[in-house]
Parts: structure tokens; C-alpha cells; sequence
């Protein structure tokens, strides 16, 4: 039954329909609990009030399905205004993108153009940037976009995925460029062709590339909210005396809170995932799709509280 929750969410989620009908009627269906807002002002708000808990923030302007180059520059423009927001504002935070919502499905010109454009500002006002992977469809060309971008640009990295069978080569392959890894599990629905299908092997394979970067002395964001993941990465740190200023947690905005203020207490860098803005939909529907639990605030957000 929740196999089948799970595709169900991962299937809407790829909705062009549901996603332009969400822009258009604004955050709804309890997706505030996982979505700061819809405007740069109101995620500035929320990035401060967990800076000043001890949290470091990376925002992400929410976008995925882009039709048009007008709409992939927008879609820049709007995380060029973050950046700047993040600077004005002296925030401790990032940005994260996705390569689709820059025009990567409409031409590589159009996504390149966008992407330096943004990088150009990056530089300019030190705010470290991460292109976030999509599906496995769009990997090979995301990963050889970050390889162009990071023999240009210092402030920026990319995401890994432990479910894809080809990572742990993309580990290797990558370390001649000392990068800054977001390693993740996985947020899309892959054939057994490309991905493990057993959560076992995804998990092995998530403390397999966490060891594999941290022990080529790369700077590592261990970004999942499984205590197995956490707990791997303190005791590794701690036997091969990794330095904690080469590490980092990551966790979403609005999953599992208390956790994320335990690693701050315990003296860890921790960063939360913060999305803003009105392309909320497909965001939301993966986040249902992980935990069909969560289901309960859609049906709060539809019938009241
Ligand atoms: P797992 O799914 O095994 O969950 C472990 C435990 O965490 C669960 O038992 C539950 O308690 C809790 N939990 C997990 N998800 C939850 C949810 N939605 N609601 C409530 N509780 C939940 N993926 C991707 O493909 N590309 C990317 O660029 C990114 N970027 C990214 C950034 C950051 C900061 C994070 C934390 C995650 C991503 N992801 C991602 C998503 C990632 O691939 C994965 O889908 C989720 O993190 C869920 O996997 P976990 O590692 O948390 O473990």
C-alpha cells in the first residue's frame, strides 16, 4: 500500500497541469509546512529566524518545468534577487537550483547563459551555490555542466544520489574537481535499470560515497534525515579525525525539527533546505511520495484543522 502511496505522489509530481494550477492558486494543502513562502521577503524571514537558532540555510527557488526562454530567465532573475537578498541581509545561507528550471530541456546556450549569469553574482557577493540533481534522465548532462561551471566558478557545487548504480564512479570521476557534494539518497522514480530497487542497497550505498568523499578530503554535506546516516558520519568523522569544518548535515525545512536543533546542540554544522516561491507543487508531491505519513496534513489543509 505505501509502494503504492509513493508512486502515486512520484507520478503527480511529473504533472505539468497540476504544477501550472498550483502556481496560479498559491500554497495550499498544508505545503506551508514544508515550504517557507512564496516571496523572497518571506523566505528572508524564515532564513533569519533559523540563523539565529544556529542554522545555516541554503534556499531554494522553487522551479522545475520551464516551456520558454522567458520563463528560464525569470526564473535566473529570481535567483539572482535571492542572492542578493541573501547578501543585503547578511545571511548565513546558500542557494539551490534546479538545471530545468534555468532551460536545460530547452537548449545547453539557454541553461549556460543563465547559470553564469547567476555564478557572475555568486562570486561577486560570496554565496556558494548548488545545482540540486533531478532524474536520472538529466544526470550525465547536469554532471557535465558542473564540471564546465566549476573550472570557472569556485562557489558552486552539485548532488550526488546513493540510489543511481553509476555514483560511485561519478565520486571518483569527480574528485579531480575537489567539489563540494550534497549526497543524497534519491527523490525520483527510477527504473532497476539505473537505480537499486532494495532501500538496503541505497542506504549501503549512501554511507559507501559519504566515506569515499570524506576520505578524499572533500568538503561532504551529508544531507538525509535517516539517524543511520548521522550516526555513520559522527563515528567516521571521529576515527579518521575528519575535521568538522569538513562536513556538514543537511535536512528539509519542516522535517524533523528537533533533530536539526540536537546536531546544533552537539556542536555539528547543520543546514536546512529551505524552498520558496509559487512552482511548489512538484516539490510537495515528493516530499508526500517519501513519507505517505504526511498525507495527514494534505487532508488538514483540504477539510480545515
Ligand atoms: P529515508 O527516506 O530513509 O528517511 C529516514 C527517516 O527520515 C524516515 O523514517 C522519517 O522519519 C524521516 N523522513 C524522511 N523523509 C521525510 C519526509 N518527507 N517527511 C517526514 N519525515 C521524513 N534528492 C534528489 O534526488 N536530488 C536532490 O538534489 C536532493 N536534495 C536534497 C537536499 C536536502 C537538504 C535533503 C535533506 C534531501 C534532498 N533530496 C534530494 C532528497 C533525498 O534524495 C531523499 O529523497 C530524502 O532526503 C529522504 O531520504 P532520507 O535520506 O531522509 O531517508
Amino acid at each position: 500500500m505505501e509502494q503504492l502511496l509513493r508512486n502515486f505522489f512520484l507520478f503527480l509530481s511529473k504533472n505539468r497541469f497540476f504544477t501550472k494550477l498550483a502556481k496560479r492558486y498559491g500554497l495550499r494543502f498544508g505545503a506551508g509546512k514544508f515550504v517557507a513562502g512564496e516571496t523572497v521577503p518571506a523566505a528572508v524571514q524564515t532564513i533569519q529566524e533559523l540563523n539565529e537558532q544556529g542554522m545555516s540555510v541554503t534556499i531554494d527557488h522553487l522551479g522545475e518545468f520551464i516551456d520558454s526562454e522567458q520563463e528560464a530567465r525569470e526564473a535566473a532573475d529570481g535567483c539572482i534577487d535571492a542572492i542578493k537578498a541573501i547578501a543585503e541581509h547578511n545571511l548565513d545561507s546558500q542557494l539551490s537550483l534546479k538545471l530545468t528550471s534555468m532551460g536545460l530541456d530547452i537548449s545547453e546556450k539557454v541553461v549556460m547563459e543563465n547559470m553564469r549569469r547567476i555564478l557572475d553574482v555568486a562570486e561577486e557577493k560570496d554565496v556558494f551555490v548548488t545545482i540540486d540533481m533531478e532524474d536520472h534522465e538529466r544526470c550525465e548532462k547536469t554532471l557535465s555542466i558542473f564540471k564546465e561551471l566549476r573550472s570557472e566558478y569556485e562557489h558552486i557545487g552539485t548532488v550526488l544520489q546513493s540510489y543511481l548504480y553509476r555514483t560511485v564512479e561519478d565520486i571518483e570521476d569527480l574528485n579531480q574537481y575537489n567539489p563540494n557534494l550534497r549526497l543524497v539518497k534519491g527523490a525520483y522514480k527510477e527504473s532497476p535499470k539505473v537505480a537499486f530497487p532494495d532501500k538496503k542497497d541505497v542506504d549501503e550505498n549512501l554511507k559507501k560515497i559519504i566515506k569515499m568523499h570524506l576520505l578524499n578530503g572533500n568538503y561532504t554535506a551529508v544531507a538525509s534525515h535517516d539517524d543511520a546516516m548521522i550516526e555513520f558520519t559522527k563515528r567516521l568523522v571521529e576515527e579518521k579525525d575528519i575535521p568538522k569544518d569538513q562536513f556538514e548535515f543537511q535536512m528539509l525545512y519542516g522535517i524533523r525539527t528537533e533533530r536539526q536543533a540536537e546536531l546544533v546542540a552537539e556542536g555539528y554544522k547543520m543546514r536546512v533546505y529551505v524552498p520558496y516561491g509559487n512552482d511548489w507543487y512538484g516539490y510537495f508531491m515528493r516530499r508526500l511520495a517519501e513519507r505517505p505519513a504526511n498525507v495527514a496534513f494534505v487532508l488538514k489543509g483540504v477539510f480545515g484543522k
